[in-house]
């Protein structure tokens, strides 16, 4: 941990005790009070925090509704109506969890966004960032899997398209496709495995976080400037400086939040999964939820054959491509400057990324039709091209601007720097 000064001294009998032998108040002390951190933080890094809380509801709220759900194609449908309309705060208990889900990916969007700009993916915080791209596919994975338990026709069509993506894989795509489905279809043997995994997968996430932050307090966080930490004075401790502020950005996001689950819960749902699940009748059009939209249209994009490779197998490799590409990101951005702020070149191809991810999303909502098929293929190459061709190209071509000397400096200016 950077600038780590262990100076925890046990003040009675009791806690020298336990320090001998678990030392869990030094490391609560070294980890959450005094953990040095970079005073230059701005707001966006109040997020880590944000998704803890997240975390935290999601978990919360989804043991509670567990009380009151039944994972059966028969019943699952009506209990989903009787917690909205019967049990006590079931309506809130619910919408919260709903609406949870989406306020957990805007945050986490915001969360990654900020580490592209800022270069937190670079040397020496590779892994923090390899655990967050691990953490991002779990938390899809989940979600996907919660939308499928109130057994409505998107859930029900939802899993047959995305369970189906695995069929595309070669050798052992059925086999594979036959196992998550339980069976040959999306039946009761699917809604139980889903529902056993939508319970299990947010404690393996809570697991894979306490490794992120773990992986976080080795080289301590980057910042605005992307100037590593050189002196005691570039750093406030986080209890009571971060804690406060993490607080208050919490509070803040709280308030859409709130909003959505008291004001319009079913907003960002979609109407046909008010419908209850019928094998019988396919929806016009199947999309998932706003925040996997992106990968969706990656997927879509690819509607003809390479050699020989088939566009369902190609359309597979794309979208499970523009994950696993996030793997590599810390060796394929070659320049040697962190901080989006000083790289001149690199901030108009961010900001178009930005602009091409939300476009990706709009698209994957739209019907693959006219122009919408054409603007889908040039968005999956510049998702591509951003990070195979642009981002090793631009750390070599570009002139950066100068770096202030040190945190303090950029804080202060040069006269007291
Ligand atoms: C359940 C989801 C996640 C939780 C709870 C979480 C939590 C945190 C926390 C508490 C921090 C420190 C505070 C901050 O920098 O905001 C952090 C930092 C970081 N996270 Fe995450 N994170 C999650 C997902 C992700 C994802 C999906 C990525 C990227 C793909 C990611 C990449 C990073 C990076 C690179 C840092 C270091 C930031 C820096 O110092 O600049 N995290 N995370």
């Amino acid at each position: 941990m950077a600038n780590h000064a262990g100076n925890y001294t046990p003040g009675t009998g009791i806690e020298r005790w336990l320090d001998d032998r678990l030392p869990i108040i030094r490391f609560s002390k070294e980890h959450l009070m005094d953990y040095p951190t970079p005073k230059n933080l701005n707001y966006w890094w109040t997020f880590g925090a944000i998704l803890t809380f997240m975390l935290v509801i999601q978990i919360v709220t989804g043991v509670i509704l567990v009380m009151h759900y039944t994972p059966h194609v028969d019943l699952a449908f009506a209990s989903v109506e009787h917690i909205r309309r019967d049990v006590n705060f079931g309506r809130i208990i619910q919408g919260t969890h709903a609406v949870g889900a989406s306020m957990f990916f805007a945050a986490v969007y915001v969360h990654i966004f900020r580490g592209l700009y800022y270069g937190s993916y670079k040397a020496p915080r590779e892994v923090i960032w390899m655990l967050g791209v691990i953490l991002f596919i779990l938390l899809m994975a989940t979600a996907f899997m919660g939308y499928v338990l109130p057994w409505g026709q998107m859930s029900l069509w939802g899993a047959t398209v995305i369970t189906g993506i695995f069929s595309a894989i070669p050798l052992v795509g059925e086999a594979i496709q036959t196992l998550l489905l339980g069976g040959f279809s999306v039946a009761n043997p699917t809604l139980n495995r889903f529902f056993s995994l939508h319970y299990l997968i947010p404690f393996i996430i809570a697991a894979v976080v306490v490794l992120h932050i773990w992986a976080l307090h080795v080289p301590g966080n980057n910042n605005p400037t992307g100037v590593e930490v050189k002196e005691s004075r570039d750093t406030l401790p986080f209890h009571p400086y971060i804690t406060m502020k993490d607080l208050f950005a919490v509070v803040v996001f709280l308030i859409p939040f709130a909003w959505f689950v008291f004001f319009a819960p079913d907003i960002l749902g979609h109407a046909d999964n008010y419908i209850p699940g019928n094998p019988q009748v396919t929806p016009t059009h199947i999309v998932p939820e706003w925040y996997l939209l992106p990968f969706y249209t990656m997927l879509r994009a690819i509607d003809f054959n390479v050699l020989f490779i088939d566009s369902k197998l190609g359309g597979v490799i794309a979208m499970g491509g523009s994950l696993l590409i996030l793997f590599a990101l810390p060796w394929l951005d070659t320049s040697k400057v962190r901080s989006g702020s000083f790289r001149p070149l690199f901030r108009p191809f961010y900001w178009l990324f930005v602009i091409n991810f939300i476009a990706l999303a709009y698209l994957g909502a739209q019907s693959a039709e006219g122009i919408y098929v054409l603007l889908a293929k040039i968005c999956t190459a510049y998702y591509f091209g951003y990070f195979l061709i642009i981002l090793p190209i631009l750390g070599r071509i570009e002139k950066p601007a100068p770096l202030p000397a040190s945190i303090s400096e950029s804080v202060l200016g040069k006269a007291n720097g």
